[in-house]
């Protein structure tokens, strides 16, 4: 994606932010930087024998991810009632794109499980994770981290011009289907590596969030994963 791209929709959506602070979203508002179209997965609803299909292929993730998608190892992220085009997303990250010398999501498990799987697979497994009841995980019980997390989470942090999380992955965290990944109830553990990953560029698929976390200190980032690892979709049916 050319740089200049992901600078405008960054723009953009910092514009929508100042717009619609984050109070609209309780109020069920969608921001404006958000299509009407993104509430929606580009996929159709799967119907019993591509869930049968994808059910096939996550026994071969199952060891890791769990067989419902709700990991049991802080280690692995949970994929229950993550969005499907999020996780075809990754999929294809994790894999060599034509004329690529190395993936765009760099884990050496994750590039060796991805590459073998047909385009079919990558959509039947997403369908079927997509489709699992997702149960949320918990927060470190530390208060004066969990404010500074929430008010991250919903405020952003303005005197270094980073955007509240709740403005794209929505104030429970559910994220929006076809655009942003659902984060909220995640492993801490999990979220804190991801950010520290993007800040120093060992995860480069994402301008965006490249962006966001290099603005971070280490302590807002741990926060912001805590509080994120406690929070409570409002709609846990969201796909
Ligand atoms: C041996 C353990 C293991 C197995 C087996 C495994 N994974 Fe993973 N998976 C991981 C780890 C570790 C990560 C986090 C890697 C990172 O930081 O990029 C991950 C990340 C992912 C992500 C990104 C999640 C996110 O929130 O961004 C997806 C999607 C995924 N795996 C799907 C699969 C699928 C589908 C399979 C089976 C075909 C599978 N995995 C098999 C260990 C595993
Ligand atoms: C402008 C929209 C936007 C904002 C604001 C935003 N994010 Fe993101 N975030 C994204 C997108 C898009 C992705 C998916 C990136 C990809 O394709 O890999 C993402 C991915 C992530 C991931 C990786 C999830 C996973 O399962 O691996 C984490 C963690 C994350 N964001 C945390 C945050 C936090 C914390 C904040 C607030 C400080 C934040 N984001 C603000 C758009 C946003």
């Amino acid at each position: 994606m050319p740089t200049t791209t992901v600078a405008v929709r960054l723009t953009l959506s910092l514009a929508g932010l100042f717009l619609l602070p984050a109070a609209s979203w309780a109020a069920g508002a969608p921001p404006a930087a958000a299509a009407s179209s993104a509430m929606e997965s580009s996929f159709p609803t799967p119907g019993p024998a591509q869930l049968q299909a994808g059910a096939k292929v996550a026994q071969t993730c199952a060891a890791c991810h769990g067989i419902d998608g709700n990991a049991s190892s802080t280690e692995f992220p949970k994929l229950a009632g993550q969005h499907a085009d999020y996780i075809v997303k990754q999929l294809h990250d994790y894999r060599i794109a034509k004329g690529a010398k190395h993936p765009a999501r760099i884990n050496a498990i994750m590039n060796g499980m991805a590459a073998p799987l047909t385009e079919q697979q990558i959509r039947d497994v997403a369908l079927y994770y997509s489709r699992q009841t997702f149960k949320p995980g918990v927060a470190f019980a530390d208060k004066k981290e969990l404010k500074l997390g929430a008010s991250i989470w919903m405020a952003g942090i303005p005197d270094r011009a980073v955007p509240a999380c709740a403005s794209c992955h929505g104030p429970g965290g559910a994220g929006m289907p076809s655009r942003y990944p659902r984060i909220g109830g995640q492993w801490q553990g999990y979220l804190e590596t991801e950010l520290q990953m993007f800040r120093n560029d060992r995860r480069t698929n994402s301008p965006e969030m490249h962006d966001i976390a290099s603005r971070m200190t280490d302590k807002q980032i741990a926060a912001v994963a805590n509080y994120a690892a406690g929070l409570r979709a409002p709609s846990e049916t969201a796909r």
